[in-house]
């Protein structure tokens, strides 16, 4: 199934209740949760409390956390405790993933592995089997509102030919014109920040996602 779901970031934060019940009229119900640690990325994002608070309110909502950060380690179970459903980490943090694959996995949290555009998809061969989800990324992370980066569509289509059967997701610049290429290269999770919540209808785009699966 193919499914949209709007990156927080881009939502009015003095507002946030406002975005998600937007959300909630266009029937989505997963929520793309950016954490930026200010050296991974040059950025800094939400942390864990926040996390916890929009679960508390929104306990329905799935709540995706896409972790750009280095050492995630200390923050992994307190993510799931305080409501993640999956947890995504960078595959470039570390030589081997596996520890930190088998943490999240022990905590009963869904698990992804990222690759940003300049690191190659066979880096995650190793643990296709350990992950539910893979998310390309398709800008340089760290900010919202970047330009896509097509030729990275061709990470999906190598994922699906090789027989990945997971959830793959897509971050950044996707939009309604660039969407069902990313669905028939293989992308079941339109990850979109600007172009959902800055968008003149949104509706229209949840709609136009929602359409794609017929
Ligand atoms: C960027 C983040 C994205 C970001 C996408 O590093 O991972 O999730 O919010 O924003 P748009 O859709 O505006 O490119
Ligand atoms: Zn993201």
């Amino acid at each position: 199934m193919i499914k949209l779901t709007p990156s927080l970031l881009a939502a009015d934060l003095l507002h946030l209740g406002r975005g998600i019940e937007m959300m909630r009229r266009d029937r989505l119900n997963q929520l793309h949760f950016d954490v930026m640690d200010a050296h991974f990325v040059p950025n800094l994002s939400f942390g864990p409390d926040f996390c916890q608070v929009i679960h508390q309110r929104h306990p329905d909502m799935i709540l995706d956390v896409h972790l750009m950060m280095d050492n995630p380690e200390q923050y992994l179970e307190e993510f799931a405790r305080y409501g993640a459903s999956s947890i995504t980490l960078h595959r470039e943090i570390a030589e081997d993933m596996s520890g930190m694959i088998q943490i999240i996995r022990s905590l009963g949290v869904k698990c992804g592995l990222s690759v940003k555009p300049g690191t190659s998809a066979q880096t995650l061969l190793p643990y296709l089997d350990q992950l539910d989800l893979i998310l390309i990324m398709t800008v340089e992370p760290g900010f919202g509102g970047q330009k896509f980066m097509p030729e990275q569509m061709e990470k999906i289509r190598f994922l699906r030919q090789i027989g990945f059967q997971g959830d793959i997701a897509v971050d950044g610049g996707v939009n309604m014109e660039n969407a069902p290429l990313l669905t028939q290269a293989g992308a079941t999770l339109l990850v979109m920040g600007t172009s959902y919540f800055h968008a003149e209808d949104p509706s229209r785009v949840a709609r136009f996602v929602e359409e794609l699966n017929q």
